[in-house]
């Protein structure tokens, strides 16, 4: 890693603005995965212990741009606008955006992040009702050395995902240095994660702790893996691996690839899929990835029998009728949900067998006990890959392997969905790429 960290700037008395991933997953007010909140935690202490001056900010969620006026409704709620008699549209918009603020205040505020960071840091953090306004500037201005004050939802305010010159420059106006330990967002170029910097309004700007390991860990895996190296690949859609596929072909032993995205595979070969899940605009791709596994000379892993059901659960744990089949005897009407026990067995032999690993994406609807054999499979797989180095990429497959109770078993869990899932295409990050580089 060329970038500079906390460890290389003085930061006594400085105003640190801490760019943070609190987007954590919340149910009736409680945070229900604290993960990406511990993970802040080092750089947050480290800085509180050298007596800076903390100002920490996140977004959570995909909140409407409340704070910003003449903000719009959006996608769904657009469409829903548009389906109703035109003479009724004006006030049914009103209200629209009425209860939107109301919803939005109460559902993805950061105050919860505050309560909880005041719990784990001594009540050192104050909490900013706004972002670039005036209590957000009081509360700034009123900071001690080693205290921190947590901003409100960035995306409240358009300026953050618009990348707006003057929200940075009023984001700028806050700090000294700029530090980026949000790694779940490093795959965003917006106001917060890249642009403030990007603009030249911050001069001085590096990385955190938790940034910093993430790619030490996920790079070094990557760039110079002990072999066998085998990735996992799981998840609904092809679409979303596109290069994530062809990129780990080049750099894996093995590359297995099961859940939703498996099906597209199973079809491009031939078999008859039933209803299960497939994307037939990417069918010649899985074949162009097939042969191109061939040239490498990888094995691709695809599964050899499925779970099936009538339909998908719905609610997604209800209790279900299934059956196991062989890929080439799959039932024409009905949808595979999970891998079965074979591909089971084939898929946990390689990984039990590999020194390096990494996942991302879940097997099968791991959501309902029915259909999460497949997955639990691959989660104790990588538990018992004697001295391997087993990594999974944040978003669902860590969802599952913390809710398994698998997730003390494995060497890293990344705090990044997407942001891992573009390592692991090979690409680079906006918000690390803007880091003054090591000297
Ligand atoms: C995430 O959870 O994926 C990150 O916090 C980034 O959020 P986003 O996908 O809404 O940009
Ligand atoms: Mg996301």
């Amino acid at each position: 890693m060329n970038k500079k960290t906390v460890r290389d700037v003085d930061v006594k008395g400085k105003r640190c603005l801490v760019r943070c991933d609190f987007n954590v997953p919340m149910k009736d007010g409680v945070i229900t995965d604290e993960n990406r909140i511990q993970g802040a935690l080092p750089t947050v202490k480290y800085l509180m212990e050298r007596g800076a001056k903390i100002i920490l900010c996140s977004h959570m969620g995909k909140p409407h741009n409340i704070f910003t006026p003449g903000f719009g409704l959006n996608k769904k709620e657009k469409a829903a606008l548009a389906a109703l008699p035109a003479e009724n549209q004006a006030a049914a918009k009103k209200e629209m955006l009425e209860k939107a603020v109301k919803k939005d205040l109460a559902n993805l505020t950061l105050a919860p992040i505050a309560k909880r960071l005041n719990e784990l840091l001594g009540n050192k953090v104050a909490f900013a009702t706004d972002i670039v306004g005036e209590d957000a500037k009081a509360k700034v201005a009123a900071l001690k050395e080693g205290e921190c004050v947590l901003l409100e939802n960035l995306r409240f305010d358009a300026g953050e995902e618009g990348r707006d010159e003057e929200f940075c420059r009023k984001l700028a106006s806050f700090c000294d240095i700029y530090v980026n330990d949000a790694f779940g967002t490093a795959h965003r170029s917006h106001a917060s994660t890249a642009a403030i910097v990007e603009y030249g309004f911050v001069k001085t700007a590096v990385c955190g702790f938790l940034i910093e390991k993430e790619l030490t860990v996920m790079a070094d895996a990557l760039e110079h893996p002990v072999h066998p190296f085998v990735a996992v690949l799981g998840g609904a859609k092809v679409a979303d691996k596109l290069n994530v596929i062809s990129n780990l072909l080049e750099k894996c032993d093995t590359l297995i690839i099961g859940g939703g995205m498996a099906y597209s595979f199973l079809k491009a070969e031939g078999y008859e899929i039933g209803t299960s899940l497939v994307d037939d605009s990417k069918l010649d791709y899985c074949r162009e990835m097939i042969a191109k596994a061939k040239n490498e000379g990888k094995k691709l892993l695809l599964p050899v029998d499925g779970v099936m059901a009538a339909s998908f659960p719905d609610p997604i744990d209800a209790p279900m009728a299934f059956v196991i089949k062989k890929v080439g005897e799959f039932d024409k009407n009905m949808e595979s949900l999970d891998i079965g026990p074979e591909t089971c067995k084939i898929f946990s032999d390689a990984v039990k067998s590999a020194k390096t690993v990494i996942w991302n994406g879940p097997m099968g609807v791991f959501e309902n006990p029915i259909f999460a054999k497949g997955t639990v499979a691959m989660a104790q797989a990588l538990a018992d890959a004697k001295g391997a180095t087993t990594i999974i990429g944040g978003g669902d497959s860590a969802a599952a392997v913390t809710q398994l109770g698998f997730a003390d078993k494995m060497t890293h869990i990344s705090t990044g969905g997407g942001a891992s899932l573009e390592l692991f295409e090979g690409k680079k990050l906006p918000g690390i790429e803007c880091l003054n580089d090591k000297n």
